[in-house]
């Protein structure tokens, strides 16, 4: 289950009852996914695809979503950390950000039109949909480890937008559910 935090109303939601309607509040969408049948998270790309074809295709129907990846993120990946660099920053897309977790962590800013900034730390089991035009940021937590599924309208919309308002850097990013983790490590 994700972690949201509003973070100017020093408020944390925990459970699914509170977190669609907050997020769906500024158009995020969140949804708890499970596999049709039972997948271990190292599995091959085309069978994690293949045991979430159901709930795919009913995105891909939702949101006009043409292709979908799997994408594997972790601390032996070459070039990480400049990789990281292009996404920590405020920026938006002429695309949907849809991320469906398997395995590890992330953490999600959203800048929403009201000024308000959310956090949502994201693990196996969440689906997300930042809607084009959406102001965030994103970083990995401390297991530095993301799998994820991810559907495109068009690739070629994937390109960040930098906003250069470096309000990104009045946020830590801290992963609560992993905290633990880093007081130890
Ligand atoms: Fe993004």
């Amino acid at each position: 289950m994700a972690v949201v935090t509003i973070l100017n109303e020093d408020k944390t939601l925990k459970s699914h009852e509170e977190i669609v309607p907050a997020l769906a509040h500024h158009g995020i969408d969140y949804e708890r996914w499970t596999p049709s049948h039972p997948v271990p998270d190292d599995a091959p790309p085309e069978a994690i695809l293949n045991a979430y074809a159901r709930e795919i295709e009913a995105l891909k129907q939702r949101g006009g979503y043409v292709t979908a990846d799997v994408i594997d993120v972790n601390p032996a990946t070459p070039g990480l950390e400049d990789m990281l660099a292009k996404f920590n920053r405020e920026h938006w897309h002429d695309e949907d950000e849809v991320r469906f977790i398997i395995a590890g962590h992330g953490l999600f800013h959203i800048h929403a039109n009201s000024g308000a900034v959310l956090s949502i730390e994201v693990e196996a089991g969440d689906l997300i949909r930042v809607p084009r035009g959406t102001l965030h940021w994103f970083n990995l937590c401390t297991d530095r480890r993301i799998r994820a599924i991810r559907l495109f309208q068009d690739t070629a919309g994937w390109t960040p937008h930098y906003t250069e308002s470096r309000v990104d850097e009045n946020f830590l990013p801290v992963c609560f559910g992993l905290a633990h983790l880093s007081m130890t490590s």
